[in-house]
């Protein structure tokens, strides 16, 4: 496992990019009322494990960054309008059962439990070939990150990401975990 803070990285462009265009202060510190759902935040207190946020598109800057660095083919978890990728799978179709073949996969997967099913079919997937970039909240206390995300190399993204259209920032850490495709 590589374990970095983005410091001396490709990916540290990434973090930097994230500053420039994010609110540095920490939402739940500087204002717990931000943490409640209100009627401008999308982001309800339990977010973390709600699937309600499944929707959520990660913002273009930030794919756009870390595709000049890996070249994605691949979108398993899509819908036509959020798709980063011309090659993808819906709900309808099951990315989690697809092959994913040697594909450069970026993942931004549902959040809530299925998020676990997700990293495995990732790792999994890298054990075939394919080189698969997940894009997932910081969630150091969970199984899933203890099972698979040590496993790859781990990107600490600074500050908090704006999803979709947000308004606000999400009220969690995110980080990119990179599976690289194993020789087969
Ligand atoms: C967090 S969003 C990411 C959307 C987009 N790929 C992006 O990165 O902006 C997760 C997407 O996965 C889709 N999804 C949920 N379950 C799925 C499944 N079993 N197979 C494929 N896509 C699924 C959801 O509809 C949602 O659009």
């Amino acid at each position: 496992m590589t374990a970095a803070s983005f410091a001396g990285s490709q990916a540290n462009a990434v973090a930097e990019a994230s500053c420039l265009n994010q609110d540095r202060r920490d939402p739940e510190r500087s204002n717990p009322a931000r943490n409640r759902p209100t009627s401008q935040s999308p982001f309800p207190k339990n977010v973390h494990f709600m699937s309600s946020t499944s929707e959520w598109s990660t913002p273009q800057w930030l794919f756009d960054t870390l595709n000049v660095e890996f070249h994605f083919t691949l979108d398993p978890c899509a819908t036509p309008g959020n798709a980063k990728c011309p090659n993808y799978f819906t709900l309808k179709e099951d990315g989690l059962s697809q092959d994913w073949g040697r594909n450069t996969v970026f993942m931004n997967p549902p959040y809530g439990r299925a998020i676990s099913r997700w990293m495995r079919k990732a790792y999994e997937s890298a054990r075939q070939g394919a080189t698969v970039v997940c894009l997932v909240p910081a969630r150091t206390d969970t199984n899933w990150w203890h099972q698979f995300a040590i496993k790859g190399e781990v990107r600490f993204l600074k500050g908090r990401i704006r999803f979709g259209d947000a308004r606000n920032t999400a009220p969690f850490p995110s980080a990119v975990v990179v599976f690289r495709g194993v020789e087969t």
